[in-house]
């Protein structure tokens, strides 16, 4: 495995050399290293982390049919990645072709293996067949009727609507990237884009849904929020339609009276009312009270020590937080943390950690506040990615410059066709989130950022 990293790190870094016309002298490459650098290159099929399927034609070129301009990332499968999160002009992405210095290119509906050529170092995929086909459209539901899932949970259906607005970079999706790549995932109904929204940090309290997969393969956005009315989609959209989550159970927002409590099997817990611990989770489940929470800790079968109970669930529906080891307990209003009597708990030092306790400040909106509001899930990705939303929240208001990750096109001579430049249509302006560039591979981000697009076209050996 530490092959595999090293082999990616060296490959990025000789191309990403080459690309700035300093190259590093690389050292001589063995043949064995060929092997494994060439199934990295190139894999014989792929699924993307949202489910979609790649068949893939290595050394093989397939113009023509650009969806968008082409743009920069690490490896092929992140360029299958991006294909798989890529949101048209009316439809998604079905192929792609990689080349070796990192460039991706993307395919509309219309490209098929008959314009194959072989080419050295150039990979192409294609989406496998029926996988971008149109799904059920039909509204699953009459317009505004509700519906109980079987956790409880109640929701209106909106028929033919989308939701605007309201998107946030979810901690679910693998990375945040820019348009066209923000959504992420992909579901077969309403109900199962639903399950996505139940399960997501932080609380997510609707979905718009897009069966015809003009959005792209990910047709399931899940959402903060809802205004009072819907919007119809444009045609472009295709049909959407929408679920509002209207009604929760009630949980328990009193702190208890006893600071002790004795859970299943006799284990003793102490109780913390205002405080949460900043640890790695190994469960998230949804409670609606801080003992049950406490139970589940108490017969959890993967040695859990404490939880977090946030009573507010603005973290999530999944509001109890089983956890492994203690850390740095951090002041917390609507959470409480219990551990089990008798676990060390480090000397507590929060204003050094950088962790959430300083994000009260006096410039926060409500809107950043309920980012910092949940427990925090998992001691460095939690605190990196709240730090994350906060910069992003700050940055955000403060200076509206974007920084686009992926750089203009360079020619792809000699089969240039016409790009499909049009800019996407987005579901608002509110979805680009400059964290992309902290999630990015390292080598392709930062050769992204080094300064203006090269004037040059670049040309293929012929
Ligand atoms: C795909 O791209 C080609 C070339 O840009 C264009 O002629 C074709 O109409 C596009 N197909 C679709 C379905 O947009
Ligand atoms: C392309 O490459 C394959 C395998 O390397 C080979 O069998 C085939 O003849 C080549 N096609 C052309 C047109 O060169
Ligand atoms: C991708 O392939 C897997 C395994 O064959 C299959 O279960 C899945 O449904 C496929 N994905 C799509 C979107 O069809
Ligand atoms: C902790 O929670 C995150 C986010 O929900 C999840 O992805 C991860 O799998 C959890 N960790 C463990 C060890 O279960
Ligand atoms: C605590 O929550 C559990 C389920 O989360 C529920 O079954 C139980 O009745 C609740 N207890 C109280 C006292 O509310
Ligand atoms: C806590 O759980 C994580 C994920 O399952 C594991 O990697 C870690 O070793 C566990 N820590 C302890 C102290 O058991």
């Amino acid at each position: 495995m530490r092959l595999v990293v090293l082999q990616t790190g060296l490959i990025a870094l000789v191309w990403t050399s080459g690309a700035l016309a300093t190259p590093l002298v690389a050292e001589p490459i063995e043949s064995r290293d060929l092997d494994i650098r060439q199934m990295l290159k190139c894999p014989d099929k792929y699924t993307s982390k949202n489910g979609l399927n790649f068949t893939t034609y290595c050394e093989k070129n397939n113009p023509w049919n650009d969806a968008m301009e082409p743009f920069q990332v690490g490896s092929m499968q992140e360029c299958m990645e991006r294909c798989s999160r890529y949101w048209g002009k009316g439809e998604g992405c079905f192929g792609v072709v990689w080349r070796e210095d990192n460039y991706c290119w993307l395919r509309n509906s219309t490209t098929s293996t008959r314009n194959m050529v072989n080419d050295t170092g150039i990979h192409a995929a294609l989406v496998e067949n029926g996988n971008m086909n149109s799904l059920n459209e039909d509204c699953p539901a009459d317009h505004l009727s509700t519906h109980t899932l079987d956790n409880g949970l109640g929701y209106t259906v909106h028929c033919g609507k989308v939701i605007g607005t309201f998107d946030i970079c979810w901690q679910g999706y693998p990375s945040c990237n820019q348009s066209p790549f923000v959504g992420f995932y992909h579901a077969e109904s309403l109900e199962e884009c639903l399950q996505f929204c139940v399960k997501e940090h932080p609380l997510c309290r609707a979905v718009s849904y897009n069966p015809g997969l003009e959005i792209g393969f990910a047709n399931c956005w899940p959402k903060t929020g809802f205004g009072n009315t819907l919007d119809t989609p444009p045609s472009s959209m295709g049909v959407l339609h929408s679920a509002t989550i209207t009604s929760m159970d009630r949980v328990d927002t009193n702190c208890p009276k006893e600071d002790k409590y004795t859970a299943t099997g006799n284990k003793n817990f102490e109780i913390h009312c205002g405080q949460l611990n900043t640890v790695t989770n190994i469960t998230l489940l949804h409670r609606q009270n801080i003992t049950s929470c406490m139970d589940a800790c108490a017969t959890s079968d993967k040695g859990c020590v404490g939880v977090v109970f946030d009573s507010s669930m603005q973290g999530g529906y999944q509001n109890c937080y089983l956890q492994n080891t203690t850390s740095v307990v951090l002041d917390q209003a609507q959470a409480t943390y219990a551990v089990l009597s008798g676990t060390s708990l480090p000397s507590s030092a929060p204003s050094g950690t950088g962790a959430p306790s300083g994000g009260g400040g006096n410039n926060n909106d409500d809107s950043s506040k309920a980012w910092i509001a949940g427990p925090v899930i998992g001691s460095v990705a939690g605190i990196v990615f709240i730090a994350g939303a906060l910069l992003w929240w700050r940055k955000r208001k403060n200076a509206p410059a974007k920084q686009l990750d992926y750089m203009p096109a360079h020619a792809y001579s000699p089969y240039q066709g016409q790009m499909a430049n049009m800019p996407p249509t987005e579901l608002s302006g509110d979805h680009a989130t400059e964290m992309a560039a902290g999630t990015e591979n390292k080598a392709a981000t930062k050769y992204a950022h080094n300064g203006t697009p090269k004037p040059a076209p670049q040309e293929l050996p012929t």
